[in-house]
């Protein structure tokens, strides 16, 4: 089934810890984490100082989505600070091959995020080594945004690029009850949503339905 990683980037900033235990109560299986810098997206976030301290509020997976421009310099504090996996873009500047090799080393779970302007085929040199594909459905920066359909295309091509090859795809920006499905068929195995699930009042409802148990 799949697996849905509500965004934190929607949450009352003021009590983070109390977001994450809600979230967890609520049946997520992962916590997505939106790091954001102010250069490589027009906004800014968190760092790893936050994840640190949210740490200890929740045993759910931190699925760690790096959306800064040089990674390969905040690999270590990333790891420190408890997350699982950790994502970056491979639009980054910064060498593909050295960052996902260092999240490696860690024994981390790598993930690339292709945004929706990209082609998939940026993709393929980093196919052998990385865990995790995520698919943006909005230009990354902030939660909220429309779901733009090329994702599902997107989405769909991978299904057939990966193979038999052990790569889950996840699909992350505009994600709700009403777009689920058709990522869901496309043959995402993970659900991003930020906005969808911090707007729902029952949040354990919003995120069964994200999974199509009604
Ligand atoms: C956007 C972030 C997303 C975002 C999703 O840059 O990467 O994770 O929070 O938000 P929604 O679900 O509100 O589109
Ligand atoms: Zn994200």
């Amino acid at each position: 089934m799949v697996k849905v990683a509500p965004s934190l980037l929607s949450a009352d900033f003021s009590k983070l810890g109390k977001e994450v235990e809600s979230l967890t109560r609520a049946g997520a299986d992962w916590i997505h984490l939106d790091v954001m810098d102010g250069h490589f997206v027009p906004n800014i976030t968190f760092g790893a100082n936050v994840i640190r301290d949210i740490r200890s509020h929740t045993n759910a997976i931190f699925d760690v989505h790096l959306m800064i421009s040089h990674p390969k310099d905040y690999i270590d504090s990333f790891v420190q600070a408890g997350a699982d996996c950790i994502t970056f873009h491979v639009e980054t500047k910064d060498n593909i091959a050295a960052v996902i090799s260092m999240i490696k080393k860690h024994k981390k779970k790598v993930g690339l995020s292709i945004k929706p302007k990209t082609k998939v085929a940026e993709l393929i040199p980093y196919l052998p080594m990385i865990d995790l594909i995520l698919v943006m459905g909005v230009e990354p920066g902030f939660s909220g945004q429309q779901f733009n359909p090329v994702a599902l295309k997107k989405i769909a091509e991978l299904k057939e690029l990966i193979g038999k090859k052990k790569i889950l795809i996840s699909v992350d920006g505009g994600v709700n009850d009403i777009t689920a499905p058709a990522c869901r068929l496309a043959g995402a195995d993970v659900l991003v949503a930020g906005n969808y699930v911090f707007k729902s009042a029952d949040k354990k409802k919003a995120i069964k339905l994200l999974k199509g148990n009604a």
